[in-house]
């Protein structure tokens, strides 16, 4: 996929969104009728990613403020979590920003577009340091958490293991390497 084609803005009152269609009709909705929403009451931040050559959007995330706490049920998942973190700098809350929405067109799904997006996500609050923070948050649908396990996201829990979403992250110390 020739990524080079793509370009990133982010969403305002005037944008006209152009087309876009994923599996998940809660998806399609959000971006239509929410999107703008939530940026005017500062609950969410959108960015479309759209295709220079053809008139669509090839995907779409919406990104807010979140911190990682510690759970004292969770002791084992907090250890190994704690393991990449040095001592002085150990808390029971880490910043992290949440990936409140992310789809890709149907169209352009399963060409690595998805990766490219979180990759782009992973490089803001990194190398590009947008924002102190260290991790990265998803509640994901059960029917995508391959798709974040793929791109290095783990389980929080267990206890979540029977909803249909799964909170996930990822440690943004792992792309700064
Ligand atoms: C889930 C989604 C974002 C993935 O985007 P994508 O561009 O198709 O994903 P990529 O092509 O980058 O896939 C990366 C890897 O994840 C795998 N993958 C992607 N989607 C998957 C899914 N739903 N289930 C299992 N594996 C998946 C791919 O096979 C690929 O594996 P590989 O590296 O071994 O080849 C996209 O399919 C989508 O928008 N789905 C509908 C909305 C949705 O579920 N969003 C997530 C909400 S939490």
């Amino acid at each position: 996929m020739d990524f080079s084609k793509f370009v990133q803005i982010q969403l305002t009152s005037d944008t006209e969104i152009k087309a876009f269609k994923c599996v998940e009709d809660d998806l399609n909705a959000f971006l239509f009728d929410d999107a703008k929403h939530f940026q005017k009451e500062l609950m969410a931040v959108t960015f479309l990613i759209e295709d220079l050559q053809e008139d669509v959007t090839v995907a779409y995330f919406s990104l807010l403020a979140d911190k990682i706490t510690f759970n004292s049920e969770e002791k084992s998942v907090w250890n190994r979590l704690n393991r990449n973190i040095p001592n002085p700098k150990r808390r029971r809350n880490y910043p992290a920003v949440k990936i409140g929405r992310l789809a890709v067109n149907e169209i352009y799904a399963g060409k690595g577009v998805g990766t490219f997006v979180l990759d782009s996500i992973k490089y803001a609050f990194t190398t590009a340091k947008r924002l102190g923070c260290r991790f990265l948050t998803v509640d994901a649908l059960k029917t995508a958490s391959l798709f974040y396990k793929k791109n290095g996201f783990e389980f929080f829990t267990d206890l979540d293991k029977d909803e249909d979403t799964r909170l996930m992250f990822y440690d943004l110390k792992n792309f700064c390497v």
